[in-house]
């Protein structure tokens, strides 16, 4: 298959939803479909399952949350789907947000019963500013719901997004009997599977005039079924696949994660209408001279050598991509760092070299891996659209471009302001390389950030995180997979500040007025910042302080 193939039948998404919505199940579920998993059908066997692809790290099993991003992928349809895996808790949202960097579209699922809820709407805003196409799966439809219309008007209200529903439901809870599937006009009866057999059995049968369909719903339920289809075809958003795509509508499918039912309508919908890999800015602007090799079948590609300075196109035949997470010790046996890049534009090969573009330096991609929960698969060749895993290089950053030509710089992840911060005590002397090296990997994977307090002649450690569950899993990782010790001390600031001079050098604290509660610190480039409590002392500082300003 040529590249321009390869690239264009690429899927790549995430699934994100408020916890307990239905996430880790819709994504069994979609692995069935692809034939990543075999799965006897019971909730044991689920739960297993589970464990092993998805909550590799043991704190995942212990808090009943999901705190680290894998990558899966399988084949479907003639697609090749990557599946970008989100941290589900609330204070892991960075680790979120770093991954919808990378991905092309998004599956939201949300609890029928409830509706939009806080952390969905919060992953929607994120998806929102990156204009991410986003398709809704409306889940647990076999538990009482909330009505079509309210949860179609929900998400048009607090979303501020057109709602198309691609199927309506036929009743819920007790009453659940299907959906009706609006572009083929036909009923899918529900049939109950406890545990989710692959591939649901669903009959088919005509639309609403269908007796057969009739005489299965209640009379309340079939008089409600009228009246929403007469709403959402005459007062509803009308469908325009470029509507979704530019993210201003999002396709609405209705089911049962649990009882696979409404999954293959959804994989089927989704990828019929969702994106094939995107091009990037290239913040670098300027010329991108084309010095790579030709890709062996580059005739097929219409755009090769052609490169918008501004924007990457996915068939640029040169390789490019960007590290949007790094994992230390994935696996706890080796003392291992794996950064994960997602391929912007082109061909990788395993053995190629590429440039670093932050530190210029070239760096052969020996060791990459495709990585599946806890497996790891080498990989040889891998498209725009693909996400890789590369081991073997101190060298990487988040954020960090690769590239087999000068001229590209992505600049695709956003910093979040740190809004906690404690001290990190090392309470074992003898501990102090493990603790120091740990914290040191730790703060490079972007888990939290570390600032420096000088406090006489040495150096107290300051963690920032966006979320204070970051700080436990700090101390966890540590004690677990550095045999690290460590004692937390929770302060009061909330604000971290980078100060700025007019001349660029060092201000000289003794000649700034800095409030009470306020403190002097150094982050991780050895800058001058500033940690307040609150706005009061930011603001105070700001006041009193013209000759220095203040910035993220
Ligand atoms: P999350 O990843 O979004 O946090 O949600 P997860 O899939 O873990 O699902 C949360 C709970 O909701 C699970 O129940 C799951 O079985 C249940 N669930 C998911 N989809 C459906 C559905 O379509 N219908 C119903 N009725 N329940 C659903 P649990 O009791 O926490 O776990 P388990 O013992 O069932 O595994």
């Amino acid at each position: 298959m040529t590249t321009q193939k390869e690239i264009s039948r690429r899927r790549t998404f995430a699934i994100v939803s408020h916890p307990d919505a239905g996430k880790t199940t819709l994504t069994e579920k979609l692995l069935l479909y692809g034939g990543a998993l075999h799965l006897a059908g019971s909730v044991t066997a689920r739960k297993k399952e589970r464990a092993t692809v998805s909550d590799w790290m043991e704190l995942e099993r212990k808090r009943g949350i999901s705190v680290s991003s894998t990558v899966l992928n399988f084949d479907y349809g003639g697609y090749h789907v990557n599946l970008l895996d989100t941290p589900g808790h609330n204070d892991f949202s960075e680790d979120t947000y770093r991954v919808l960097t990378a991905v092309d579209s998004v599956i939201m699922v949300i609890d029928g019963g409830k509706g939009i809820e806080n952390q969905t709407r919060k992953l929607f805003e994120v998806c929102r500013r990156r204009n991410t196409p986003v398709f809704t799966f409306v889940n647990k439809m076999d538990r009482p719901a909330l009505g079509t219309l309210e949860l179609l008007d929900e998400i048009e209200r607090v979303l501020k997004i057109g709602a198309y529903p691609m199927n309506l439901p036929l009743g819920s809870g007790g009453d659940f009997r299907g959906i009706l599937d609006r572009k083929t006009g036909q009923a899918h009866f529900y049939e109950r599977t406890p545990g989710g057999t692959f591939r649901a059995p669903v009959a088919t049968h005509g639309g609403l005039s269908d007796p057969v369909v009739k005489d299965a719903l209640s009379p309340t339920v079939y008089a409600a079924l009228c009246e929403e289809m007469e709403m959402v075809e005459h007062a509803g958003v009308s469908f325009s696949p470029d509507d979704v795509l530019a993210g201003r509508t999002t396709p609405v499918f209705f089911g049962s994660a649990a009882n696979n039912f409404g999954v293959q309508l959804l994989l089927d919908g989704f990828l019929g209408y969702s994106p094939p890999p995107v091009a990037r800015a290239n913040a670098a602007g300027g010329t991108i001279p084309v010095t790579a090799a030709p890709a062996a079948d580059s005739a097929d590609i219409d755009n090769a050598n052609t490169a918008d300075n501004n924007l990457i196109d996915p068939n640029f035949e040169t390789f490019s991509g960007f590290v949007f997470k790094i994992q230390a010790n994935m696996d706890p046996r080796h003392r291992d760092r794996m950064a994960f890049v997602r391929i912007v534009s082109g061909k990788f090969t395993r053995g190629m070299t590429a440039t670093l573009a932050r530190t210029g330096k070239a760096i052969r991609l020996a060791n990459s891996s495709n990585v599946f929960g806890r497996e790891r698969t080498t990989v040889d060749e891998a498209y725009a659209g693909d996400v890789i895993g590369v081991m073997g290089t101190d060298s990487f950053r988040i954020g960090d471009t690769l590239s087999g030509a000068p001229g590209i710089v992505y600049d695709e992840i956003p910093s979040f302001p740190p809004e906690c911060f404690a001290y990190i005590h090392n309470p074992s002397p003898a501990n102090y390389k493990r603790f120091r090296e740990g914290l040191t990997q730790l703060v490079q994977e972007g888990l939290v950030k570390l600032y420096d307090i000088p406090s006489g002649h040495q150096k107290i450690s300051l963690l920032g995180a966006v979320g204070p569950l970051q700080f436990d899993l700090v101390q966890y990782r540590l004690e677990s997979e550095y045999n690290a010790a460590s004692r937390l001390e929770q302060t009061d600031w909330t604000i971290v500040k980078r100060i700025q001079t007019k001349d660029g050098a060092p201000a000289d604290e003794k000649g700034l007025h800095i409030p009470m509660g306020a403190k002097m610190a150094l982050d991780k480039d050895d800058c001058q910042v500033l940690l307040f409590p609150g706005d009061w002392h930011m603001n105070f500082f700001i006041e009193h302080n013209k000759e220095v300003t203040l910035a993220d």
